[in-house]
């Protein structure tokens, strides 16, 4: 008897100094078996989900018999009895026992039994259970003793590896949305921010597929972001906002967790065909009451496609920040407009005055010289003063010639986008003195209008900081279509400007990297103090 609590203390010792549970368990599993001296045991871990085995170790049969009798007992029979009722339990012989459900073939013959619960504060998370004692006897309730106080030892062995799974899983947890958040601060395009938090959370929750969806203008929902299976086809493509479950999350902006698709009436068949879903949790991304998009996961890995709550709230923290992402880009986009609406308000601000500046003047004083012709005494006198007249009418004419194009060079409309940036160079270099040439490689075929409008006005803003900043001799204009792109490039040797030049409040710049923005296309601003300025607009041909 000495000897057996001996043993019975060196294997907790030993347990607690292996490293991983099956290590732990294997060894807890031999002790019952050699304490007893049962020839047969079993030790068998339930999983989270309480529904099965996640661990099956057993000792006292060989490899290849376990290999032939095949599946993992799945807790029916007497093992069920264990796995219900979490009690000990002695039996003379297990197979005449009422609750018997026999054995697999290839199974060897087991007939005297124990069986205890791994229990820990109420918590059962498996059972031990030992056969066929050597000696032929019955189990003892000393026996029983041994191998509770064993199972006790196994509980705390699982416990403990949960926690400390647990423990990891927070850190990754944690790991992920520090990501993320620094993420939000630095980087300012939506899609791949929302690409991010969509494969964090991928990882984290071990789903199959993580969609992120924000209504369009048309009220159908737009998958933004889609990572994991066929997460390529699914990206761009639309779900009808009343028909799908995402579309009814996003209206009564509150999460849900979906077991089975099957059993869900509100989860639209073709979509969840279309994707093989089987299980899924919905969360609305909320911003102040307005709930702005739908972030959604599907079918989690493993042999339970169920998510949990733990990952319900995970998916909840990622919602919050992809909320925030969509918010803020927003604001962005709607302040970029605002400040483009603003420039074109001035820019008329500026047309009217001189309008009524300098073409109301000249009128008014048409108008005087009109006067000076009728009241002319003499024939000479009136020449002369119809003479001026005409000068004064020739000089408004122009300015009113210039201000129309300002406005629209016809030019744009009637003939395109090279024979209206050589008439806008001829007018710059007339107006401020600075030698311009404008090269142009490009064939004769039209421009879509939007491209010609953009990129001329492009032009337009350049040269009119070349004329306002610039102080150059001498500036190029050459306009380039090759691979599906058309480029715009004005340079000029001027005085260039640095980093700090730009930033201040003017528009003109803003502007034109609005204006291809709104293209798809790409502005590049080189400019080094002393050594003069490159402004590259590129906008591809659709
Ligand atoms: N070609 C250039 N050479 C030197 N400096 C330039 C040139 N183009 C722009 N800059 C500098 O960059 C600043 C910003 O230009 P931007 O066109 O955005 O504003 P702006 O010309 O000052 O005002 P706005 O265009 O709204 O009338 C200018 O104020 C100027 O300092
Ligand atoms: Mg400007």
């Amino acid at each position: 008897m000495e000897t057996r609590w001996r043993r019975l203390i060196d294997a907790g010792i030993a347990v607690s100094s292996e490293l991983t549970l099956d290590g732990v368990l294997q060894r807890i599993l031999e002790t019952a078996a050699e304490l007893t001296g049962a020839r047969y045991a079993a030790l068998g871990v339930i999983d989270r989900s309480g529904v099965a085995l996640e661990r099956f170790l057993t000792t006292g049969i060989d490899p290849e018999t376990r290999e032939r009798i095949g599946d993992l007992p799945r807790g029916r029979g007497i093992l069920g009895v264990l796995i219900e009722d979490a009690h000990a339990l002695r039996l003379h012989d297990l197979t005449e026992d009422r609750r018997a459900v026999g054995f697999p073939p290839h199974h060897p013959l087991m007939r005297t039994f124990l069986g205890v619960p791994i229990l820990l504060r109420g918590v059962a998370y498996g059972n031990l259970y030992l056969t066929e004692k050597t000696d032929g006897s019955d189990f003892t309730a000393e026996d029983e003793e041994v191998v509770t106080l064993l199972a006790a030892q196994a509980a705390v062995a699982v416990e403990n590896a949960r926690l400390y799974e647990s423990a990891t899983r927070w850190l990754a947890q944690l790991e992920s949305l520090t990501e993320v958040g620094n993420a939000l601060a630095g980087e300012t395009e939506l899609t791949p921010l929302l690409e991010l938090i969509a494969t964090r959370l991928r990882d984290l929750v071990d789903a199959e597929l993580v969609l992120i969806t924000l209504p369009t203008a048309g009220g159908d929902l737009r998958v933004e972001a889609a990572v994991g299976a066929q997460a390529e086809d699914l990206a761009g493509s639309y779900l009808a906002r009343s028909g799908s479950k995402s579309g009814r999350v996003l209206d009564r902006r509150r999460s849900e967790r979906v077991d089975s698709t099957l059993d869900d009436t509100e989860v639209d068949r073709e979509i969840s065909r279309r994707i093989g879903m089987r299980s899924g949790v919905f969360v609305p991304m909320v911003v102040g009451d307005r709930a702005i998009g739908v972030l959604a996961a599907h079918n989690k890995h493993g042999p339970d496609p169920r998510f949990n709550d733990e990952d319900l709230r995970i998916a909840e923290a990622f919602a919050a920040r992809a909320a925030v992402a969509v918010d803020l880009a927003d604001r962005v986009a709607r302040d970029a407009l605002r400040r483009v609406v603003e420039g074109q308000e001035l820019e008329r601000r500026r047309l009217a005055r001189e309008l009524h500046d300098e073409t109301g003047q000249a009128l008014t004083s048409i108008l005087l010289g009109l006067k000076r012709v009728e009241e002319a005494k003499t024939k000479e006198d009136a020449r002369a003063a119809a003479a001026e007249l005409r000068g004064e009418i020739v000089k408004t004419l122009q300015s009113v010639r210039r201000l129309a194009v300002e406005l629209r060079p016809k030019a744009l409309d009637d003939f395109g986008l090279v024979p209206a940036l050589e008439r806008l160079a001829d007018a710059f270099s007339g107006d401020s003195g600075i030698a311009i040439d404008v090269q142009a490689n490009l064939d004769e075929a039209r421009l879509p209008a939007e491209v010609e409008t953009a990129l001329y006005r492009i032009a337009q803003e350049a040269l009119t900081n070349v004329a306002k900043h610039a102080g150059a001799g001498h500036v190029s204009v050459v306009v380039t279509r090759r691979d599906g792109s058309v480029t715009v490039v004005v340079e000029d040797n001027g005085r260039g400007f640095g980093a700090t030049g730009s930033d201040g409040d003017g528009l003109g710049l803003v502007g034109m990297k609005e204006r291809v923005g709104l293209l798809g296309g790409r502005l590049a601003i080189e400019s080094t103090e002393g050594s003069g300025t490159t402004i590259v607009a590129e906008v591809p041909l659709r």
